[in-house]
């Protein structure tokens, strides 16, 4: 598994996108709008590959207070379960540390919290419903 940040606007971020799409949004009967894509252009947006092909991906946000939220955690539905999740989850906060952030945070849909704890990841606040799915604050001293 190979491991990398990419531009955004990039080839590789449009893959990205249309990962998250068939992962996140479409289940849901929701979609991206051009407004949010355009945003990301401040985040940093990492990738697994297998043999060059997209297995995972995330994003990092700025949060500010030397706090930095991941978002957008998802892996291709036929290698979940495989370790890429974890191997994303890894290297995010390698570089958030390299980048000098203290804390990271996140907020993890109910049925990713165990996923998130076996990583270190506690249980901030009580839960509440984003994208109209039950989800958990988290996070984690980095
Ligand atoms: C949740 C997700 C990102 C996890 O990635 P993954 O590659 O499947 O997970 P990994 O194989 O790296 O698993 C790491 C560990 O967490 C465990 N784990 C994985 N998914 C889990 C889950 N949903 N609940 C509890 N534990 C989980 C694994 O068993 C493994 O445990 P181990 O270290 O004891 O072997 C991935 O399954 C996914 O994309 N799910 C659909 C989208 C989603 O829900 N994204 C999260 C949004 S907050």
């Amino acid at each position: 598994m190979e491991l990398r940040w990419i531009p955004f606007g990039s080839p590789e971020y449009r893959e990205v996108v249309e990962l998250r799409r068939r992962v996140l949004r479409i289940p849901l009967g929701l979609d991206f709008t051009p407004e949010q894509l355009a945003g990301e252009g401040q985040d940093l947006h990492l990738t697994a590959t297998e043999d060059g092909n997209l297995s995972g991906c995330l994003m990092l946000s700025d949060h500010g207070g030397g706090v930095v939220q991941m978002r957008q955690v998802c892996v291709e539905p036929n290698q979940q379960g495989t370790g890429v999740g974890a191997a994303l989850v890894r290297e995010s906060e390698a570089e958030a540390r390299r980048r000098g952030y203290r804390r990271m945070m996140l907020h993890a849909r109910d049925i990713a919290v165990g996923f998130y704890e076996r990583l270190g990841y506690e249980r901030v606040g009580e839960p509440f419903v984003e994208v109209s799915i039950p989800h958990q604050e988290m996070a984690k001293a980095l």
